[in-house]
């Protein structure tokens, strides 16, 4: 979809109104309606058919031809920018194929930030996943056009705005296409070769693979295990934006297990196939890449996605194993389902000892824990830093992709280092806590900086979007299928400042 500007007056195609509730009519100054659909909006309002209820809607015909839909904002003393992003949401799903594709937005009393934040929703809701489906000459992808009026003093501020919501929606639905794509069609390499096509769309990224035989090679014997028993071999991909800048940057580590069967400790049947979205942290680091990319962010950022299929076969691992991961550090795979934890071992390890991090943040859908805590409503964040935790809690919120402060202790990672033969285990002792334990793990794999006294662990935290990654019931922004969640929250972390 695109999203312009115009100080003008004249509206093409469907009238958008967003309205507040309460309101009886419209103000005397909005202009450029035609009569009689304005009398037939007067009317609505004037009679209470219209409430104007949080994203509620009505469609109207002018009698002089002019249609629009009506969009409710709830109380004007109560939206804020979330509600007008939900409201711009909800018109593109509510779109027919009578209101066609042509869309003029009309506000009246919205400042830029809002009338951003509710082209953006518009923006961010206009996705499909049909590629494999019959397309009839009737459904043939429309391509929706949006011009948004306003004031000719607010106009270049909300272009700047609804040009960076752009780029960055782009990201988010790049996510959302990796994540959606069925499991037949991602895996390890096919994602590989995603992306290293994508690198040659613009100048200042590079794509590195380290395909199966390199990480044999490196000694990533969390990422080897995992992949081993797939025809369909692991890999790690290296995403690199702005490579020459010196100093300190982001690194961002995604797990990327296109499939998930459990391997030898293989999963019950029931809803297997939502295993395909186990590769969602990958698909948001290279999600927050392209976003950060095409928005033209000129600092340095790194992401590693760790990228395997957990399959059971006579080459796959076995539960009572002990692997040696990139670290050096053993482990003692107690359950073969618990996969994300082993190939993040390495990439985590990799962060911290081949880049300099000012930070390192992962996603992963890791536990089934993670949802049972928080549902599909936030994502699980823990962190060693309780400040940086508490700075991405607030701008999760801030973009309306709720991260959740999750509690990282010390008797959660004694409980993982808990092995008669290795150096650590990847299952808790118990079934409690399973969030927090895995969290626990992870940390262990958190390289220092400096060395003797001075070591300190790097600055990381950890994201479980095992709830948030896909089956959100209440984000206006998802229709179906993945989220493409913390694009947004990512590219407002790392470019804010
Ligand atoms: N990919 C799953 C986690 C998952 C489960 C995500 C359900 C979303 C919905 C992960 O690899 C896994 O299987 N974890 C196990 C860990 C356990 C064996 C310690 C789990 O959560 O049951
Ligand atoms: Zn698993
Ligand atoms: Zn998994």
């Amino acid at each position: 979809m695109q999203v312009t500007i115009s100080s003008g007056n004249n509206i093409n195609g469907t009238l958008v109104l967003p309205l507040f509730e309460g309101e009886e009519a419209l103000p005397a100054d909005v202009g450029g309606i035609p009569a009689a659909l304005k009398g037939q909006i007067d009317r609505v309002l004037g009679d209470g058919d219209f409430k104007a209820k949080a994203n509620s809607t009505m469609t109207l015909m002018g009698t002089d031809g002019g249609k629009a839909m009506l969009i409710g904002l709830g109380k004007a003393n109560k939206v804020d920018v979330h509600g007008y992003r939900d409201a711009g949401a909800t018109v593109v799903a509510s779109l027919k194929k009578i209101h066609g594709d042509e869309l003029t937005v009309l506000f009246h009393d919205a400042d830029v930030q809002s009338m951003a934040a509710f082209g953006e929703g518009m923006m961010l809701r206009d996705y499909r996943y049909d590629l494999y489906k019959k397309k009839d000459e009737e459904d043939e992808d429309t391509n929706l056009a949006a011009r948004i009026n306003c004031s000719e003093g607010d106009a270049s501020a909300l272009s700047a705005l609804i040009e960076k919501a752009a780029a960055v929606t782009s990201g988010v639905h790049l996510s959302r296409d990796l994540g959606n794509c069925p499991p037949n069609d991602m895996y390890p390499m096919a994602f590989a070769e995603k992306a290293e096509k994508w690198a040659k769309e613009y100048d200042n990224v590079k794509v590195e693979v380290i395909d199966y035989d390199a990480a044999i090679r490196h000694g990533m014997g969390g990422l080897v295990a995992v992949g081993m028993g797939s025809a369909r071999k692991p890999c790690m991909v290296i995403f690199t934006l702005n490579g020459e800048k010196a100093g300190r940057h982001p690194v961002l580590v995604g797990k990327g297990i296109t499939f998930d069967t459990g391997g030898i400790s293989l999963k019950p049947g029931a809803n297997m196939d939502e295993m395909k979205y186990d590769m969602g942290g990958s698909a948001t680091v290279f999600g927050t890449m392209q976003a950060l990319a095409a928005s033209g962010y000129d600092g340095k950022v790194v992401g590693i996605t760790c990228m395997a299929e957990n399959m059971p076969s006579s080459n796959a691992q076995r539960p009572g194993d002990v692997i040696t991961t990139l670290s050096g550090k053993t482990i003692e795979v107690l359950n073969t389902d618990a996969e994300g934890r082993l190939v993040l071992s390495d990439g985590l390890w990799k962060a911290g000892t081949d880049f300099d991090p000012e930070y390192i943040v992962d996603f992963a859908t890791l536990t089934g824990a993670c949802v049972v805590a928080l549902g599909h409503e936030a994502t699980g964040l823990w962190s060693n830093d309780d400040e940086f935790r508490g700075r991405l809690h607030e701008t999760s919120k801030s973009v309306g992709e709720l991260a959740w402060p999750m509690p990282l202790l010390p008797a959660f990672e004694k409980e993982m280092t808990d092995s008669k033969i290795a150096d650590t285990r990847n299952l808790g002792s118990g079934r409690w806590g399973g969030a927090n334990t895995a969290a626990a793990f992870l940390k262990q794999f958190v390289p220092n900086r400096g060395e003797g006294e001075d070591a300190e662990q790097i600055t990381w935290a950890h994201m479980d979007i095992a709830g948030t990654y896909w089956g959100a019931k209440t984000n206006k922004m998802v229709g179906h299928g993945a989220t493409g969640i913390h694009v947004r929250t990512m590219v407002e972390f790392i470019t804010q400042k």
